[in-house]
């Protein structure tokens, strides 16, 4: 048994929890729009053909903010397809996923979808093929009030209010090869900084993303923000990041250890933010939005795109079925999103629905949870109130990827106004449990309300749609709270809960 401990006190506080944390992706890609959100046959569809089933498993999932429609397949897109009669839109090639859209689902749609799910839409503009005119254009087919063209076509499509978005994405991965309309730090820095600059004149409380790294294993990760935000800083508040290289390879040791690395990228994405904001002698800090985060498994058989004159609409792609390993790491990397509230201000799990995603579908049939539904359901519903600052004391062990790292990692929430404790923790140990002792000072008398952990003897078991409960959290009789201390074991590989509440 290996022991490990935490302390903890209201006085130390890193910032508060930030819903938008709690945000996820829909993209043209695979599945994830059409026979995902959006199957007019499906015996729950709505009017507007969006899965009723789909929308609820959304809403019991948490999310907060759906970021769309890409990803790699806005840098080929141009909105005015997705929008007026669904008859008349075009059917495009998506270079992108090497498929065909048929634009039955657009803008409009996809704001509609937005509102019936209770989630903030965030929108991403081209930046890829297109430029600075592309974006006003959308912005006020989008946003616009005045008695102008793009609000009036807006209008005559059916939307009298304006969608009211709030959160834009200027391009996507632009630093990526592979991107359509790849460009250097300088061009893209110089697009996003006049991009941003043109949509402030129409909207001052727009809250705009630069492009980072689209991973922080790019050649140019560092350098890109630092340029990018040298051109951009004063007319941008957040910087992306995208994260997808974590995977069981053969070397479970390290991919538990996944967040060590998350933790890594964001505090490096910070300093280089922060060094731009002395070098230019800005007041203000620019944040974080982790707008794509996930374990991937890119070189699966179901991440291969179609090739020649194979352009279908729909294919499956990327649909990678989880793990209970992979959700322990998704657990943890909700927590160093957590534990780094302070700079990131939102993040968006990539993605909701086929595609890499939590939620899996049948065309026109089931649906289920994957095994990562759970922790990221789990803290979206209970992190409330401020995230505290922890001090943390655990065995290490040894990885491959990335040395030394301790076999605990958690993070702490405390919401000062219900008095509401919750523990969130990951048990690294591929063959150990763990004790975990909490001390919980200056937090009053507190009692234990739930201990849930996920965890199974084969880490290997995914859920399918005729099985998706033989693992789910379950109790965990082992946690007990005596005085200020909190004490659980937490099994081999595992993710945990612990919720406590004023005694
Ligand atoms: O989420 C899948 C893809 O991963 C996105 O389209 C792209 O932005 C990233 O490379």
């Amino acid at each position: 048994m290996l022991t490990a401990s935490v302390t903890v006190d209201p006085a130390f506080v890193v910032g508060p929890v930030r819903p938008r944390t709690f945000g996820s992706f829909v993209e043209h890609l695979g599945r994830c729009v059409y026979t995902g959100i959006h199957d007019p046959g499906h015996p729950t569809a709505d009017a507007d053909g969006f899965r009723g089933d789909v929308i609820e498993l959304a809403r019991e999932l948490g999310v907060t903010t759906v970021r769309y429609p890409g990803g790699n397949f806005v840098s080929g897109y141009r909105w005015e397809d997705g929008v007026g009669p669904v008859e008349q839109r075009p059917r495009r090639l998506d270079l992108a996923w090497h498929s065909t859209e048929p634009n039955w689902v657009g803008v409009d749609e996809f704001v509609r979808w937005c509102r019936k799910a209770g989630v903030e839409p965030m929108m991403a503009v081209n930046l890829g093929t297109r430029g600075v005119q592309d974006a006003l254009d959308l912005l006020e087919y989008c946003n616009g009030t005045a008695d102008t063209h793009f609000a009036n076509l807006r209008r005559a499509n059916g939307s009298d209010e304006p969608h009211g978005i709030r959160m834009w994405c200027l391009g996507n991965e632009m630093d990526g090869p592979w991107q359509i309309g790849h460009k250097t730090a300088e061009e893209y820095g110089r697009l996003a900084a006049e991009t941003a600059r043109a949509m402030r004149m129409v909207d001052p409380g727009l809250e705009l993303v630069a492009c980072g790294s689209s991973s922080s294993e790019m050649p140019t990760f560092g350098d890109w923000e630092r340029v990018v935000l040298a051109e951009s800083y004063e007319h941008v508040d957040y910087v992306s990041a995208h994260v997808y290289y974590y995977e069981e390879d053969g070397d479970l040791a390290s991919f538990l250890a996944s967040a060590v690395n998350m933790d890594h990228f964001i505090e490096s994405v910070v300093a280089t933010a922060d060094a731009v904001r002395a070098a230019g002698k800005h007041d203000k800090r620019i944040a974080i939005s982790f707008d794509e985060w996930n374990v991937w498994y890119q070189k699966r058989a179901e991440s291969k795109v179609p090739e020649g004159d194979d352009w279908p609409v729909a294919p499956v792609l990327l649909e990678d079925r989880y793990n209970v390993a992979d959700a322990v790491v998704v657990g943890n990397l909700l927590i160093s999103l957590l534990r780094h509230t302070d700079r990131v201000h939102a993040a968006s799990l990539a993605q909701l629905v086929n595609v890499i995603a939590p939620i899996m579908t049948e065309p026109g049939g089931r649906s289920w949870r994957q095994t990562t539904f759970h922790p990221f359901a789990l803290t979206a519903r209970h992190a409330k109130g401020e995230v505290l600052r922890l001090a943390l004391s655990a065995p290490e062990y040894d990885t491959a990827k990335y040395g030394r790292v301790p076999a605990l990692d958690a993070v702490v929430t405390h919401d000062a106004a219900s008095g509401d404790v919750v523990v969130f923790a990951v048990n690294r140990s591929t063959g150990d449990d763990l004790e975990l002792r909490t001390a919980l000072r200056g937090l009053g008398q507190l009692r234990l309300v739930e201990a849930v952990s996920l965890s199974n003897p084969d880490h290997t078991w995914s859920a399918t749609a005729d099985d998706a409960a033989s693992v789910l959290p379950r109790p965990n009789e082992t946690a007990t709270v005596s005085g200020e201390q909190l004490t659980a074991v937490l099994p081999p590989v595992s993710w945990s809960m612990l919720r406590l509440a004023r005694a």
